[in-house]
């Protein structure tokens, strides 16, 4: 019998995957400030993909036994990411994503329709890493590119219905920890967090083939 709280196992579980997220080239380049504006406009590109299959499937979700918790319109991010993207690459508006950037948001997409635990193991990746790591890259970006303090450009690190992100963290682990299923089911989701992380991680190299460092 596992009694390690869930949002335990997704944390430590996943750490090797975080760090070769968190070291890959580009966001090393990115947050050493060696990369243009053009590459961090083509991430927020990739990021809008992304975010648009987490939030289309929420209308879906919504009254779904075990995503449903997690359906919290104070985290939407396509809204910011929208607004950035106006601001840092006007005419972004139907730009195609990297060949990683689609195989990441379809597999979003397919989980949201056919397995929600699965579901909550990206959005999990993605909100609780932009709650976390996410501050220190607006920093860096606006330190790098010059952009407003939390204006446009950055807007998508900023939660701004989020008032205290260290609370919210702390009441999103206790979702994750009520989240109804058994050990074997736990591992799966384990398993589908790691691959969230690795998809981001393609979506780096991808990013990084496009974008070498400039400096
Ligand atoms: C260079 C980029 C990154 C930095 C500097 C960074 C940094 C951090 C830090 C400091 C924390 C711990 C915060 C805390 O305990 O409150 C954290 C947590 C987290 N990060 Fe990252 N991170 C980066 C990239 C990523 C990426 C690419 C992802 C996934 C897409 C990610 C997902 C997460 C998640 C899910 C957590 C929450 C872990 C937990 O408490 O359960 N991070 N990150």
């Amino acid at each position: 019998m596992e009694t390690t709280p869930f949002s335990v196992r997704l944390r430590t579980e996943s750490h090797d995957q975080h760090t070769e997220a968190e070291t890959s080239t580009f966001m090393s380049d990115l947050l050493g400030g060696r990369l243009g504006v053009d590459a961090y406009a083509r991430y927020t590109e990739q990021l809008w993909h992304v975010y648009s299959a987490l939030e289309a499937a929420w209308d879906r979700l919504a009254d779904d036994p075990v995503a449903g918790p997690f359906v919290q319109p104070e985290l939407a991010r396509v809204p910011e990411l929208e607004r950035d993207l106006d601001f840092v690459a006007p005419g972004w508006r139907g730009t195609a994503p990297l060949a990683a950037t689609r195989a990441y948001a379809e597999r979003i997409s397919e989980c949201a329709r056919e397995w929600p635990a699965g579901y909550v193991a990206h959005h999990y990746t993605r909100y609780l890493g932009d709650l976390s790591g996410g501050q220190i890259i607006r920093g860096t970006a606006e330190k790098t590119w010059g952009f407003e303090r939390k204006g446009d450009g950055v807007r998508f690190y900023v939660f701004e219905q989020i008032s205290n992100p260290a609370a919210y963290k702390r009441s999103y682990r206790e979702l994750l920890d009520e989240v109804p299923l058994d050990d074997l089911e736990q591992r799966r989701v384990v398993d589908e967090c790691k691959r969230a992380f690795a998809l981001n991680t393609a979506m780096f190299h991808d990013l990084g083939a496009q974008f070498p460092r400039t400096a």
